[in-house]
C-alpha cells in the first residue's frame, strides 16, 4: 500500500469517527465538558501518526499497519465501543495497567514516563533497567507465560515491539500493541516513540518535554562536534562477526550517529559488505580496509561478553600483520555492552534506545576523546575495560516517579 494511501485512509477513518460523534453530540448523549487534553504532535518518527478527537485519539501505526483508538475512561463511549479487527483496535485510557514483552522492549520508555507503577507484567526478566528489575524481586511485576496467551486478557495493554510481518502476534489478542520504535531510520526518530506510549497514558505533556530535552540535547552535541572536527574526520567502522564472516553495518541510525558525531563511516568508500575469513582474497581485502579505520566498533554477539577482550576481536579478523592498524595504535576498539543485565542483555537496546543523545556523547568522546567524560554504553576492549553488570540493588529512585533523561553538559 503506498503512504499516501494509507494516509488517506487513516484521514476517512478519523473523519468517520468525528461524525459519529458529532451525530452522538446532537443527540445530546455526549458529555459537552470533554475537551481536548494535551497533545503531541509526531515531529520527526515516520512510522506513526496521532490524530486527536474530544474524547478519543487514534494512533495510526505504520509497521503493523493497524489504528488504536484510545478511548477517554470517562466518555460514553468507553462503555459501549469496542473494536478489535484486522485493521483497528480499540483501548480504555488512561491504560489501568498494562505488561511488556520484555524479550525486546525497551522498558526505560516507561521509566521516562514514569509509568512502571502500572506496569504489571513482563514475559522475561532479561531487562536491562535496575528498577524493572527491583519491582519484579519485589513482586510488584509478575512473569506472564508467553505460551498461555489467556494470561495476557488480564492486562488493559500488552506492548510488544516487533517490526517484521512473520513476528506479529496473531490478531485475535485484543489488547497488544505494537511499539515499533527500532523500525525507525534515526536515532531521534526512534527515540521519539515517548509520544506513542504517552498517548496511552494521557501523558503527552511529559512525553513532549522529554522529547524536548532529548532533542535539544541531540542538536547541540551535534554542533560541538562539529566545533571538534578536524580536517580528516576519523574513520569509524562498525563491524559483526558471524559463521566465519566480518561484515560492516548498513543500519541507518548507526551511520548516523557516526555522521552526527562527525566521522566517517567507512562503508561510504567500500563497495563490498561482507567477508570470508576463510577466503584469501576476502582477507587481503579486509586487511586494506582496516588500515584505514580509526575506530572499530566490534559488535559481534558473544555469549560472553566479559571475556570477549581485544586479543578475540583480533583472533576473528584472522590478519598476522597489525602494523597498519590506527585502531590498534590509539587504542580504540569498541563495543556496547558495557551496560549488561545478567551478562545477555545489554541496555544497548533499552535505554540507549529512548536516550540517544547520551549514545552521542559517547561517540564524540571517542572520536574526539577529551579523557573527562566516562561513556555510557561503549566499553573500549583496546583499553581493557570491563562491563557493569545491571542490578535490581542499583535502582535509586522511587520506581513509581518518572526517570529525568540525562542531559550531558553541552558547551
Ligand atoms: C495536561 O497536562 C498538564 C500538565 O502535565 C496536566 O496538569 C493536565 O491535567 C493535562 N490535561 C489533560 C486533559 O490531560
Ligand atoms: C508456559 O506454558 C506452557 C504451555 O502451557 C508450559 O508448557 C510451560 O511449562 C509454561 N512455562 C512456565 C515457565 O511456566
Ligand atoms: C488491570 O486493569 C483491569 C481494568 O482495566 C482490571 O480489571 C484488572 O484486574 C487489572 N489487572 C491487574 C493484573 O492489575
Ligand atoms: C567461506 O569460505 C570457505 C572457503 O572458501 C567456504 O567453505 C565457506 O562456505 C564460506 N562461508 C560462507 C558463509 O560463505
Ligand atoms: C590518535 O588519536 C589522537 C587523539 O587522541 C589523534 O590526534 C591522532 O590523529 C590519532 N592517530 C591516529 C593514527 O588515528
Ligand atoms: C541469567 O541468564 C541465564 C542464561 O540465559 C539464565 O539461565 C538465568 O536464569 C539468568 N539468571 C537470572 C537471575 O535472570
Ligand atoms: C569516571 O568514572 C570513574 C570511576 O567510576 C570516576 O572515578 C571518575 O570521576 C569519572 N569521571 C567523570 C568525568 O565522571
Amino acid at each position: 500500500m503506498s503512504p499516501a494511501c494509507s494516509w488517506l485512509q487513516s484521514l476517512l477513518m478519523v473523519a468517520w469517527l468525528l461524525s459519529w460523534k458529532w451525530l452522538s453530540a446532537v443527540d445530546g448523549t455526549a458529555a459537552a465538558t470533554v475537551k481536548v487534553g494535551n497533545i503531541s504532535k509526531v515531529e520527526d518518527a515516520q512510522n506513526y501518526h496521532i490524530y486527536y478527537g474530544q474524547t478519543f485519539k487514534v494512533i495510526k501505526n505504520a509497521i503493523d499497519g493497524k489504528s488504536y483508538l484510545l478511548i477517554q475512561s470517562d466518555s460514553r463511549m468507553a462503555g459501549r465501543t469496542k473494536y478489535c479487527t484486522s485493521r483497528i483496535k480499540s483501548f480504555v485510557i488512561p491504560l489501568s495497567n498494562f505488561s511488556a514483552d520484555t524479550n525486546g522492549f525497551p522498558v526505560s520508555f516507561f521509566e521516562l514516563l514514569g509509568l512502571l507503577g502500572s506496569m504489571k507484567g513482563m514475559t522475561s526478566n532479561s531487562v536491562a533497567s535496575e528498577c524493572v528489575l527491583k519491582l519484579f524481586e519485589g513482586g510488584e511485576i509478575n512473569m506472564i507465560n508467553k505460551s498461555e496467551p489467556q494470561q495476557f486478557a488480564q492486562f488493559a495493554a500488552h506492548f510488544v515491539s516487533y517490526i517484521n510481518e512473520m513476528d506479529q502476534p496473531p490478531s485475535q489478542v485484543c489488547n497488544f500493541a505494537n511499539f515499533a520504535a527500532i523500525g525507525e531510520q534515526t536515532p531521534l526518530q526512534r527515540a521519539e516513540w515517548i509520544k506513542f506510549l504517552g498517548a496511552f497514558a494521557n501523558l503527552e505533556n511529559r512525553a513532549n518535554q522529554v522529547y524536548k530535552a532529548v532533542k535539544d540535547n541531540y542538536l547541540c552535541l551535534t554542533k560541538v562536534a562539529e566545533a571538534k572536527q578536524k580536517s580528516f574526520k576519523p574513520i569509524v567502522a562498525w563491524m559483526e562477526y558471524q559463521n566465519g564472516i566480518w561484515s560492516f553495518t548498513k543500519e541507518t541510525y548507526k551511520l548516523k550517529y557516526v555522521e552526527d558525531a562527525r566521522g566517517e563511516n567507512v562503508d561510504g568508500s567500500i563497495n563490498k559488505i561482507t567477508y570470508n575469513i576463510s577466503n584469501p582474497d576476502d582477507i587481503e581485502d579486509l586487511h586494506a580496509i582496516l588500515c584505514t579505520v580509526d575506530v572499530v566498533i566490534d559488535e559481534t554477539y558473544s555469549w560472553d561478553p566479559v571475556g570477549y577482550t581485544q586479543s578475540t576481536f583480533l583472533r576473528n579478523i584472522n590478519i598476522e600483520d597489525h602494523s597498519c592498524f590506527a585502531f590498534l595504535a590509539n587504542q580504540s576498539i569498541w563495543r556496547y555492552d558495557k551496560r549488561i543485565h545478567n551478562l545477555t542483555t545489554l541496555d544497548w537496546f533499552d535505554g540507549a534506545v529512548s536516550q540517544p543523545q547520551l549514545v552521542l556523547a559517547d561517540l564524540i568522546e571517542i572520536l574526539f576523546p577529551t579523557q573527562n567524560y566516562n561513556t555510557t554504553y561503549f566499553r573500549n576492549i583496546a583499553k581493557g575495560e570491563g562491563v557493569i553488570s545491571i542490578e535490581p540493588s542499583m535502582c535509586d529512585r522511587d520506581s513509581s516517579t518518572a526517570m529525568d533523561p540525562t542531559i550531558p553538559s553541552c558547551g
